[in-house]
Formats: structure tokens, sequence, C-alpha cells
């Protein structure tokens, strides 16, 4: 119904759906409509095409709310995402995570080096004691499932770890970022590549 309406009515179809009233045609899941300002970076339903922006589909709603807290407050900065950190606010937090973790996550399409992921597979295990062997991490502990997300988005990361530019001065990532402060650049490479191809 959705794929059909869409394309038919194409992206202006979408923004006059979007002004309909609530409830009414395939965006009235909570937080379809309000999840459409998400897509120009993030992709449709947040499965990102890019290789430096996240796939936030299928993202587990715990994570989400931290990341979206993070930004709204700018302990997490990112002149890109503050402002719509507050735009989720004030949509809705719950009703995003919900719809975004309701979407089916794939991989990403973007290719990485076999030799990159050996070499990042052995790297990994100074990530394993937190991200466990398979890289989905562990909800308990708040730490986030890196599988499939794409290489560039996660090697940007882990620099901004290592030079104490995401969540500057948190305490509670300290062993994380003294870990990241003695992984040469190369391996940071390796290590994304290596995580991205995990499923
Ligand atoms: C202008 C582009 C842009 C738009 C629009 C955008 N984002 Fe982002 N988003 C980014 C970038 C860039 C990052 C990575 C920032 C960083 O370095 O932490 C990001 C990161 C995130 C993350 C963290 C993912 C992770 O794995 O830690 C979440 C969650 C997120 N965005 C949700 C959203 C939602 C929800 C919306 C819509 C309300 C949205 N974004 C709109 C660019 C954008
Ligand atoms: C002491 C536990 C710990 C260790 C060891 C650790 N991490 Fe993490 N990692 C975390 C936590 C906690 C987060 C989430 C931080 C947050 O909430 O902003 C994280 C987040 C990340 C992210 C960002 C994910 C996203 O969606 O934005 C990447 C990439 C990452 N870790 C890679 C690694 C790699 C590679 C290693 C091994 C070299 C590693 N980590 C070792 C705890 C750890």
């Amino acid at each position: 119904m959705r794929t059909i309406l869409g394309l038919i009515l194409g992206p202006l179809g979408l923004s006059v759906l979007m002004s309909g009233p609530a409830g009414a045609g395939p965006l009235d899941a909570p937080g379809a409509s309000k999840a459409l300002a998400c897509s120009a970076c993030h992709g449709l339903g947040g499965q990102s095409p890019s290789n430096t922006m996240p796939i936030i589909a299928g993202i587990a709603p715990w994570y989400f709310k931290k990341a979206i807290e993070d930004y709204a407050a700018g302990r997490r900065p990112s002149p890109e995402m503050e402002p719509y950190a507050k735009y989720v606010r004030e949509a809705g937090i719950d009703d995003l995570a919900a719809y975004f973790a309701s979407q089916s996550r794939q991989p990403t399409a973007v290719k990485v080096d076999a030799g990159a992921v050996e070499r990042g597979r052995v790297a990994s295990q100074q990530c394993v004691v937190c991200h466990v062997e398979s890289g989905k991490g562990d909800p308990a502990k708040g730490i986030p499932d890196l599988r499939g997300q794409p290489p560039g988005y996660l090697a940007n990361q882990m620099l901004l770890f290592k030079a104490d530019q995401r969540s500057p001065g948190d305490p509670t990532l300290k062993a994380l970022k003294e870990l990241m402060k003695s992984v040469p650049d190369d391996q940071i490479a390796d290590l994304a590549a290596y995580y991205s191809s995990l499923r």
C-alpha cells in the first residue's frame, strides 16, 4: 500500500499526506510521518545508503533515546543532529523510537576489503569484553550493536572517541577512550571494516 502510493504520489505526495489530518493514510503509524524529517540524511525508514550516515532502522529504543538525549543536551556534540534531536524530543521521542525500532534493518551496502576485515577480526579481541563476540553489544551495560553499520560511520566515531570529541569528558566512557587512544588509525579502519561486515 505504502509502496504503491509512494510510487504514484512521489515526494510531493508525501508532503501532501504529511499535511493531511492525523490518522489518515499510510503514514499514520505513530512516528512514521514524524520520521520523514530524518530521511534526507538517514535514508527512508532509517536505512542509510551512505557510508557516513548511521543506519537507524531497527535501532534499539534504549540506545536511540540515549543518543537523542545526548545530542539535544549538547553532550554528544553534532551540529547536524542537535536541532533534529530537539525536534525529536518535541515530536515525541517514544513514537520515533518505536517507529525506527520497527523498521527491518539491512546491513550497509558499502563494500569492505576482505583483508581489512580479517585484520579487524584479529584486532577486535580488544573490544569483545564490551561489544561481545557477535558485535551485537549488551543493552544491560549500555553497549550498542555495531553490526552492519557503514564502515565510514564506524571509523569516524572511533576517531571522535580517540580525540575525546564524542561525549567529551564523560566519565562512563573513560575506559573506551583510553583503549581508542592506543589503537592506531589504520587499525581503526580495519576494525570498522570488520564490524561493518558482521551480520
Ligand atoms: C542533516 C543530516 C541529518 C538529519 C536530517 C538527521 N540526522 Fe541523525 N545523524 C546525522 C549525523 C551526521 C549523525 C552522526 C553524528 C555524530 O557524529 O555523532 C547522526 C546520528 C544519529 C543517531 C545516532 C546513531 C548512532 O548509532 O549512535 C541517531 C539515533 C539519529 N541520528 C537519529 C535521527 C533522527 C531520529 C532524525 C530525524 C528526526 C535525524 N537523525 C535526522 C545526520 C542527520
Ligand atoms: C569498556 C567498554 C568498551 C570497550 C572495551 C569498547 N567499547 Fe565501543 N562502545 C562502548 C560504549 C558504552 C559505547 C556507547 C557510547 C555512548 O553511549 O555514546 C560504545 C560505542 C562504540 C561505537 C559507536 C557506535 C555508534 O552507533 O555510534 C563504536 C564504533 C565502537 N564503540 C567501537 C569499538 C571498538 C572497535 C572497540 C575495540 C577497539 C570498542 N568499541 C571497545 C563501550 C566499549
